[in-house]
C-alpha cells in the first residue's frame, strides 16, 4: 500500500484517476471485511449521496485491534504521557487494549447503550478515551466526540443535536498548571438535555464530584461487572461511525457524518503512506482526539496500521517549553505530526529548550490545521528535524476524513509552506467566483474538489440539506472546501486560508457568527461584528466590533464580562484577542456589514479601504479607524 518512489506516485495518481474503483477496491482489499463490497462506488454530489463499499460489512475495532492480536498482541498499541512528567506512562499493547475496549463495549451495552444510539464522550486526553470512542464503534454506537475545551452549553447543543443517549467522561482533565472539571461542566450541560440517561465517569483527577442516583456511574465499578468477551458487531460499510460537530459560515456549529467503511479505508491508507510508517515505530500526533485529527491521527488510521501510538495530556509549555522535545528522548519517537500554532509558539522560546535533547529518533514531521508560515516550516526543519526529516504540510478538513494534499514523506520533493500535490485518488481543481474552472499553473482560486473519495463526509446529521447548502450548492457538481489556495508554477499547491466567515485560530476552526451570537447574548450589546487578523503565534486572531451603548468608564471590566460571556456560550477558546467598542457598524445600504473594512482594521492596514461610498454612513468608518488606533 506504500508508495516509495515519486514516479510511483505519478503512476498511482493517474491509475487513482483512470481507474478510480479499481484502485480504491486494491486499497480497501488491505483491510479485514466480513464480507465484500458488491459495488465500489456510486455518487451523486447533486443530491448528495455518495456510497463506498456498498454491501461489504465490517467492523472497524477489528481491523484496528483483533487483526493484530496475532502477530502483534503484544506490541505497543497506545503509549501514553501523562501532563505531569514526574508520573509514569503508560502503555497499552494491542492484547491490553483489544480486551480494555471489549470489556468497555460490554459497560456500553449493559448501560443501554445499542448499535446506531449515539454517545457523547467528553474526556481528558487519557487512553480511556480513545478505549471509549472504539468500544462505541465495537458495537455500532455512534461517537460524538465533543472537545474538553468547550462549554456546557456547546455540549449541551450537541448532545441535543444528535439526541445521544449515553454520555462518557471523567471527573477532570489535568492541562498544564490548570485544571478543568469536566463532570461539573457536563452536570450544568445536561440540565438541558433529556435524552441522556446514562453518564459514565472515569476517575482521573480525584476531584469531587456529584453524582446523581440512578443516571451516573463510575468506570472503575461498571467494568468489574462485564466480562472481557464482546463480539464486534457486524456494520454496513455506509453505517454511521461517528458525528463530529465543526464550526460553519453559520452559527450552529454541525454535525459531520463519516461512515465505517470508506472512513477507514481512507484513514489508514493516508496515515501509512503520508508519514511513511515503518513497523515498530513511535508515531506522536499532538492533536487532541476531541478533533478530527486525533480521530483519524492518533486512532483510527495508526491502530488500523499496527502502529505504536503516541498519546500526551498536555501541553507543549507545561513544565517548560522543552517538553515536546522531551518526549520525542523519553520515548525515542520517530514521526511527530503537530500544529503550526505549537511550532510558532515554541519558537518563541528560542533554541535553548531544544539544546541537548536527543531528537535524533525523529525520521518524518508533520504539520496540520493552518498554512504554516516560512519561518516555523525553517524552523522545525532545521532545529527540530536537523535537515533530516521531510515535513508533510497536510492540508484536509474536519469533512475531508483524512489527509487530501500534503507530500508523502520520502516520496514528494517539498516547498516550504506548500501543501504540494494531491494524494492519490483526490482531484482538486480550482475555481473563481462564478465556479469557472481555472486551468494551468500560477494560479489562484477556489479550492473544490470535483471527485469522491472514501473519508468523505456523507451527511450534516439531522440536516442533509444543510449539507448540501453548504459544500454542495455553491458550485455544480464540486465539493466546495471554502479555502482559497494557490497553485504555483510547479503545479504545487498552497493553501491560503478561508475565503468563508469561518477563522482558523491556533487550528481551531470557529465560525464569526458563532462568536457574535455569543457576544450579542451580553446584556448591554447591541450588535457586534467578528472578523480575523493575522496573529503571530495563533495564526489568526479574533477581533471583535461592539456596539454597547450605555458603556461605563470601565471599558477593560466590560470586556472581561463579554469574554465571559463567550467562554460560558462556547468555550475559552472562542475569546476574541480584541474588543472594540464602537457606536455603529460599516452597513451597506441593504444593512449587509462590510467585513472587508473591518478586516483591513483589525489588520491594522487602514490606508486604502477601497470604496466605502455605497455605505449608510460613512462617518462610522473614521471613528471605527480613530478608537482602533487607540486599542
Ligand atoms: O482552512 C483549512 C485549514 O483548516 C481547515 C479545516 O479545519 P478543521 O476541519 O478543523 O480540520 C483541521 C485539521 C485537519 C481547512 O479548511 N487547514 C488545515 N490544514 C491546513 C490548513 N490550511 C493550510 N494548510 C494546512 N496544512
Amino acid at each position: 500500500m506504500q508508495i516509495n518512489t515519486f514516479e510511483e506516485y505519478q503512476e498511482t495518481y493517474q491509475k487513482s484517476i483512470n481507474q478510480p474503483e479499481e484502485f480504491w477496491a486494491g486499497i480497501a482489499s488491505n483491510f479485514l471485511w466480513k464480507k465484500k463490497w458488491d459495488n465500489v462506488l456510486s455518487w451523486d454530489f447533486a443530491s448528495p449521496s455518495i456510497k463506498w463499499f456498498e454491501g461489504a460489512k465490517l467492523n472497524i475495532t477489528e481491523n484496528c485491534l483483533d487483526r493484530h492480536l496475532a502477530e502483534k498482541g503484544d506490541t505497543p498499541a497506545i503509549v501514553w504521557e501523562p501532563n505531569d512528567p514526574e508520573k509514569e506512562s503508560i502503555t497499552l499493547t494491542y492484547r491490553v487494549l483489544h480486551e480494555q475496549v471489549c470489556r468497555f463495549a460490554n459497560v456500553l451495552k449493559k448501560n443501554g447503550v445499542q448499535k446506531g444510539d449515539r454517545v457523547c464522550i467528553y474526556m481528558p486526553m487519557v487512553p480511556e478515551l480513545a478505549v471509549a470512542v472504539l468500544a462505541c464503534a465495537r458495537i455500532g454506537a455512534v461517537h460524538s466526540v465533543v472537545f474538553g475545551g468547550f462549554s456546557a452549553k456547546s455540549i449541551a447543543d450537541r448532545i441535543n443535536d444528535a439526541a445521544c443517549k449515553v454520555v462518557v467522561t471523567a471527573d477532570g482533565a489535568f492541562r498544564g498548571n490548570k485544571q478543568i472539571q469536566l463532570k461539573e461542566v457536563i452536570d450544568d450541560a445536561l440540565i438541558g438535555c433529556p435524552t441522556i440517561e446514562k453518564v459514565i465517569v472515569l476517575t482521573h483527577t480525584r476531584t469531587p464530584v456529584s453524582m446523581l442516583k440512578g443516571r451516573d456511574c463510575w468506570w472503575e465499578d461498571e467494568i468489574k461487572l462485564v466480562d472481557s468477551n464482546c463480539p464486534a458487531e457486524e456494520m454496513n460499510a455506509e453505517d454511521m461511525l461517528f458525528i463530529l460537530y465543526t464550526s460553519g459560515s453559520t452559527g450552529k456549529p454541525k454535525g459531520v457524518v463519516h461512515t465505517c467503511g470508506g472512513y477507514m479505508v481512507y484513514a489508514g491508507y493516508t496515515f501509512s503512506n503520508v508519514f511513511n510508517y515503518q513497523p515498530g515505530e513511535v508515531y506522536f500526533c499532538t492533536a487532541d482526539i476531541g478533533w478530527i485529527t486525533g480521530h483519524s491521527y492518533i486512532v483510527y488510521g495508526p491502530l488500523s496500521q499496527g502502529a505504536t501510538t503516541l498519546m500526551f495530556e498536555g501541553i507543549p509549555t507545561y513544565p517548560n517549553a522543552s517538553r515536546f522535545w522531551d518526549i520525542v528522548e523519553k520515548h525515542q519517537v520517530n514521526i511527530l505530526y503537530t500544529a503550526p500554532t505549537a511550532i510558532r509558539s515554541l519558537m518563541g522560546f528560542g533554541t535553548a529548550p531544544v539544546q541537548g535533547k536527543d531528537l535524533s529518533s525523529l525520521r518524518v514531521l508533520g504539520s496540520v490545521g493552518e498554512p504554516i508560515n516560512e519561518e516555523a516550516w525553517h524552523w522545525f526543519d532545521e532545529e527540530i528535524g536537523k535537515k533530516n526529516c521531510p515535513i508533510v504540510d497536510t492540508w484536509w478538513q474536519t469533512e475531508t476524513g483524512g489527509i487530501m494534499i500534503s507530500p508523502i514523506a520520502f516520496v514528494t520533493p517539498t516547498k516550504p509552506s506548500f501543501a504540494t500535490l494531491p494524494l492519490p485518488g483526490i482531484q482538486p481543481i480550482l475555481v473563481d467566483e462564478q465556479g469557472k474552472e481555472i486551468e494551468g499553473n500560477g494560479v489562484n482560486g477556489n479550492l473544490c474538489i470535483k471527485f469522491p473519495w472514501p473519508g468523505m463526509l456523507r451527511t450534516t446529521y439531522g440536516d442533509h440539506e444543510r449539507c448540501r447548502l453548504t459544500y454542495f450548492s455553491t458550485y455544480q457538481n464540486l465539493y466546495f472546501t471554502g479555502d482559497g489556495c494557490l497553485r504555483d508554477e510547479d503545479g504545487y499547491y498552497r493553501i491560503t486560508g478561508r475565503v468563508d466567515d469561518v477563522i482558523n485560530v491556533s487550528g481551531h476552526r470557529i465560525g464569526t457568527a458563532e462568536v457574535e451570537n455569543a457576544i450579542n447574548m451580553h446584556a448591554g450589546v447591541i450588535e457586534s461584528a467578528v472578523v480575523g487578523y493575522p496573529h503571530d503565534v495563533k495564526g489568526q486572531g479574533i477581533f471583535a466590533f461592539v456596539i454597547y451603548p450605555g458603556l461605563s468608564k470601565d471599558e477593560d471590566l466590560t470586556r472581561k464580562d463579554i469574554l465571559q460571556t463567550v467562554t460560558r456560550i462556547i468555550g475559552a477558546i472562542a475569546k476574541p484577542d480584541k474588543i472594540l467598542f464602537v457606536s455603529g457598524l460599516p452597513k451597506t445600504r441593504s444593512g449587509k456589514i462590510m467585513r472587508r473594512i473591518l478586516r483591513k482594521v483589525a489588520e491594522g492596514d487602514t490606508s486604502n479601504l477601497g470604496d466605502i461610498s455605497t455605505l449608510l454612513d460613512p462617518a462610522v468608518v473614521q471613528e471605527i479607524i480613530d478608537k482602533s488606533k487607540q486599542l
